[in-house]
């Protein structure tokens, strides 16, 4: 099995495509898991929704995709968040918005788990920046593998399964275990590890490099890749800015940013 795992899309449907055709055609995947955040930010959220569903994999949501589908105070958001789900609600059909607030907040399959922000609390969307930050949510992994999203910056922690005893609940809990940051963009997963996999983001890369940004992983090989893509900027720019969004969205597009 080869799976695409990619998340934080908001609504950039160039980035999307560009993804999913680098997926197909170049790394030869044949499954995808979503991490969310369709939507917020970007000019397609409808269309990111579809391009998304019509894949029939599984998807977990965001804290954009939570909030577009509700009618709740942004209240805590920032003025450009608060700005675009605002314009995202309206632009977004009912049936859309209901599918996204009925999306789950983690998976977990024989291969792997998966989380949009921490395991540790999947709904408060705490985010994990560094490794003392993913500590907290390695901590609670069930199985070597865990992909999550949110702070869009990819990123490989990796954590010694030998340093961590069992709880009595069942759970895995770490005793000052050091996690470790993977400076690798290919990695080899290695027995006696457990990893968590940040893939960065499809559509608004906040680390300085413009491309989209998403994982693969083959089970065969035991092999997780981190995989950049250029795409259309310019055409993602000018749909936010004919939709009226604020020029800030665009703008840190070009940016990285
Ligand atoms: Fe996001």
């Amino acid at each position: 099995m080869r799976l695409a795992v990619f998340g934080d899309i908001h609504a950039n449907l160039q980035a999307l495509e560009a993804v999913l055709g680098d997926a197909r055609e170049w790394m030869a995947c044949d499954r995808f898991l979503c991490l969310g955040d369709l939507v917020g930010y970007g000019a397609n959220p409808g269309e990111c929704v579809e391009r998304v569903r019509a894949l029939g994999c599984p998807v977990l949501k965001g804290n954009h995709d939570d909030q577009a589908a509700i009618d709740d105070s942004l209240e805590g958001f920032s003025p450009l968040a608060e700005t675009s789900l605002t314009w995202t609600r309206r632009r977004l059909l009912p049936e859309q918005r209901d599918w996204l607030g009925s999306l789950p907040f983690t998976y977990s399959s024989e291969h792997c788990e998966a989380v949009h922000a921490s395991l540790d609390q999947p709904h408060r969307w705490g985010f994990l920046f560094n490794p003392d930050e993913a500590a907290v949510s390695l901590r609670l992994q069930t199985r070597p593998l865990c992909f999550f999203g949110h702070t869009h910056m990819p990123r490989i922690y990796r954590q010694r399964v030998a340093d961590r005893v069992l709880e009595r609940a069942g759970r895995w809990i770490g005793l000052g275990a050091e996690v470790q940051v993977v400076p690798d963009e290919r990695l080899q997963l290695e027995p006696g590890f457990r990893y968590h996999v940040n893939t960065g983001s499809v559509g608004q890369p906040r680390d300085g490099d413009v491309r989209a940004s998403y994982a693969v992983f083959d089970s065969e090989l035991r092999t997780v890749m981190l995989r950049r893509v250029a795409y259309d900027v310019q055409t993602a720019q000018a749909s936010i800015l004919a939709a009226g969004l604020p020029k800030r969205l665009a703008d840190r597009l070009e940016l990285g940013k």
